[in-house]
């Protein structure tokens, strides 16, 4: 009797073990075969992880100075703060349109008039959760499978990612630094075929800071004129733009503007990246398949952050001069510093807050330690454990061998940057 109770406990711990260990192997011998195939084309933001990486490293005590932030280091102005702490008191904490409250698509509308020359009716025009969550709405709107997106290389980061996530192939133009790292009409045409959906442009450009002038956008306009394909104009540092004029290719080519959707936002020119409010103007049809969407996404972007982005863009600018001062001051000593260093060399830019510097004449080269720097990536990692300086390798954004640092940060952290990087350069053999 005691031997058969014995065999059956022994048994049922058995089972019970069995059961618990068939469990465990089974979640844990067969990872991730719950996420969807659609991710194996995608990868995480380079940028973010390279800030992220970038900025545990720093909390860990480690002197590191971070020159990849993609935002300016200014505090959002306080009539702005203001306008939404009033709004919270009065209530404005509640769903709006889908599209955005009224008055802030007014306010965008206005700012295309009168900053753009283009009229827009409000039916044209969609808020969303910053100028990246209209780019996603949009191409998930319209990107069938084997559809083509063509985007000129250096470009930012999310375009392709976006674009795959959709089925739709990206298609590179290899903008030169000769070319201001600006697409040229023959590349275009070259590059343009009967499966093209959208050309993405994005001036003034992260990461080069190009800015595209009025001649420029209407050569591309007569290339565009003979193709039916969409054009996404990402405006997003309009306001960011210190040498010669901003044009945007609608105003420059009103014959394609109903093709055209611009994308712009107040994350950059008013510092408001946190604030996460975007917004988009282009034809009714596809603002409205982008509206569906986000109804079926995130909805409104944030009433609080809306009501804050009305008194952005109904408020005067004039802070943005000393902004823009201090931009200029910044981005011409690192540019003196840079160039100044044997093996590297940039080319000034006209807006935006990145330099992107030309490293080919280190590759080759070997560290103290007898590693050779083969490629951008291997620079920047090398700055990064050798003097605590983390910028963004190029081959992120598409064209190597460069580095794009951000100059968004304080004239003091920056001095430090420059020499640290001209040290580390001068020890490579
Ligand atoms: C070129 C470009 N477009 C769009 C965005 C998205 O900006 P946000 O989503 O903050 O409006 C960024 C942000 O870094 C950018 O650099």
């Amino acid at each position: 009797m005691i031997k058969k109770l014995a065999v059956l406990v022994v048994g049922a711990l058995g089972l019970t073990y069995g059961i618990i260990y068939f469990n465990n192997t089974k979640r844990t011998s067969t990872p991730m075969t719950y996420l969807a195939n659609r991710l194996s084309v995608i990868k995480p933001s380079p940028t973010l992880a390279i800030m992220g990486e970038a900025s545990k490293r720093k909390a860990l005590g480690e002197d590191i100075i971070i020159l990849a932030a993609g935002e300016p280091d200014f505090d959002t102005p306080d009539h702005i703060k203001e306008a939404a702490t009033q709004g919270m008191r009065e209530g404005k904490t509640k769903y709006t349109a889908v599209d955005g409250m009224p008055d802030l698509k007014k306010a965008v509308q206005k700012k295309f008039f009168e900053d753009n020359g283009l009229s827009y009716d409000l039916s044209e025009i969609l808020v969303g959760v910053g100028g990246k969550q209209v780019i996603f709405n949009a191409l998930m709107a319209t990107c069938n499978e084997g559809d083509e997106v063509i985007i000129p290389a250096p470009y930012w980061v999310s375009y392709p990612d976006m674009a795959k996530l959709f089925g739709a192939k990206p298609v590179f133009i290899s903008c030169s630094e000769k070319d201001h790292f600006k697409v040229t009409p023959e590349n275009l045409k070259k590059a343009l075929t009967p499966k093209t959906k959208w050309l993405i442009l994005n001036s003034p450009s992260n990461p080069t800071g190009s800015v595209y002038t009025r001649d420029e956008l209407v050569a591309l306009g007569n290339v565009l004129k003979d193709h039916t394909c969409l054009i996404l104009s990402d405006d997003i540092y309009e306001y960011l733009t210190y040498d010669g004029e901003f044009v945007t290719l609608a105003t420059a080519c009103p014959e394609i503007k109903s093709r055209c959707l611009i994308v712009n936002g107040v994350s950059k020119a008013y510092s408001m990246t946190g604030w996460r409010i975007g917004y988009g103007a282009g034809p009714a049809d596809l603002i409205k398949a982008m509206g569906m969407i986000q109804s079926q996404s995130t909805s409104n972007a944030s009433s609080i952050s809306q009501v804050a982005a009305i008194k952005a863009l109904t408020s005067s600018r004039d802070f943005l001069g000393d902004w823009k001062k201090s931009f200029i001051e910044r981005r011409d000593f690192c540019l003196d510093k840079i160039n100044a260093i044997e093996g590297l060399s940039c080319r000034k830019p006209e807006g935006a807050f990145y330099l992107y510097i030309n490293c080919e004449k280190i590759l080759g080269k070997k560290t103290s330690e007898g590693n050779i720097i083969a490629t951008d990536a291997d620079f920047a990692a090398y700055l990064l454990n050798a003097v605590g300086v983390a910028v963004v390798p190029g081959d992120a954004f598409g064209l190597s061998p460069f580095v794009r640092i951000s100059y968004a940060t304080s004239m003091n952290e920056l001095e430090k940057a420059c020499q640290r990087i001209k040290k580390a350069v001068a020890s490579l053999v």
